[in-house]
């Protein structure tokens, strides 16, 4: 359904994105997870002809979005970084106006808004001015303008960026409604937001695709590496990472402003033995709590470690 081969963009002489080539199936909810500046918003752009690659092609449904550019853009529906919604018109108005866009005619033109509007719960705010709604509600009618031509694909451009919890779970929720019934390219920088969403993830870095996997298959790949933080009531960092840092199975213990950090083997907990290290001391054990790899080391475990299993497999 999404197809992708060779796509290389230059922004001057910078390389934004680098030879992508990457295949979508039709039905199949992809991620793409990648940290700022990866070239999650470039691919995107490019896929939805907003703007010419300077090598390779891609095409979507079978159309390449260079030289059949109507087409490809017919069977795409886009929800950008940021939406350009038009905050005098009420939410039905703005839907309407892209609808038109797509040269779609009345009768079925304002059947189709009511429709969409209802898929993505506006209905009942259809008379809103735009400028009234809250961020949650303005990605639902920028999804609904992303679907009112019935396109095959969606494209989304970190859709629950900026969303507040309770939001975010109901925008991922509606996305894995849609996900149902069309192909979807989304873009995150959230591991997270793969795993409840995606069937499949591509991660990105520097312009470069460096993974494939399933999102099960690549949190499980992440859980070897343990680093957790330790906070200890009576003693100085540099007492505690002096008795840590000597037990079995620990690589590292670094002073952070409030304890330590930990760094220990992959595959070996070494928790256990660092807790009775300072209740033998009769320290305090405050906390120990694990920290989470942020994306930097996700990629960097992910590039220097499985890149070459990656590549086997082919
Ligand atoms: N119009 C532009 N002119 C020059 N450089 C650009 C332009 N747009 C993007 N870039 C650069 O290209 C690279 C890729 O940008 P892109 O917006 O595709 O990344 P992204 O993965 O979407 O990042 P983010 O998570 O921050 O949205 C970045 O280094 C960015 O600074
Ligand atoms: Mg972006």
């Amino acid at each position: 359904m999404i197809q992708v081969e060779g796509l290389t963009k230059y922004y001057g002489n910078f390389k934004a994105i680098d030879s992508l080539s990457f295949y979508i199936d039709a039905g199949e909810v992809v991620g793409f997870l990648g940290p700022n500046g990866a070239g999650k918003t470039t691919t995107m752009r490019i896929l939805t002809g907003f703007m010419p690659p300077n090598e390779g092609t891609a095409t979507i449904a079978g159309y390449d979005v260079l030289d059949q550019p109507l087409e490809a853009r017919q069977r795409v529906g886009y929800l950008p970084e940021s939406v350009p919604l038009y905050k005098e018109m009420t939410v039905w108005q703005y839907v309407d106006y892209v609808a038109k866009l797509y040269n779609m005619r009345n009768p079925i033109r304002a059947n189709r808004v009511d429709e969409v509007l209802d898929q993505v719960g506006m209905i009942d705010r259809a008379d809103s001015l735009i400028s009234s709604l809250s961020k949650g509600m303005r990605q639902r009618v920028g999804l609904a303008q992303a679907l009112v031509h019935e396109p095959d694909v969606l494209v989304l451009d970190e859709p629950t960026i900026g969303l507040d919890p309770g939001q975010v779970r109901e925008f991922r929720e509606l996305i894995q409604q849609v996900g149902k019934e069309h192909t979807v390219l989304l873009s995150t920088h959230i591991l997270s937001e793969v795993e409840q969403v995606c069937d499949r993830v591509l991660i990105i870095h520097n312009g470069q695709i460096v993974a494939e996997d399933r999102p099960d298959a690549l949190s499980a790949r992440l859980q070897g590496s343990h680093r957790f933080k330790v906070k200890v009531g009576n003693a100085k960092p540099e007492a505690i990472a002096e008795v840590i840092g000597g037990l079995p199975g620990v690589i590292n213990v670094t002073s952070t402003d409030d304890g330590v950090e930990v760094l220990s083997e992959e595959e070996q907990d070494t928790r256990p033995a660092v807790a009775a290290a300072i209740v033998g001391k009769k320290w305090d054990l405050l906390e120990l709590r694990p920290l989470d790899m942020s994306l930097e080391e996700i990629f960097l475990e992910l590039t220097t470690n499985d890149r070459q299993t990656y590549e086997e497999e082919g």
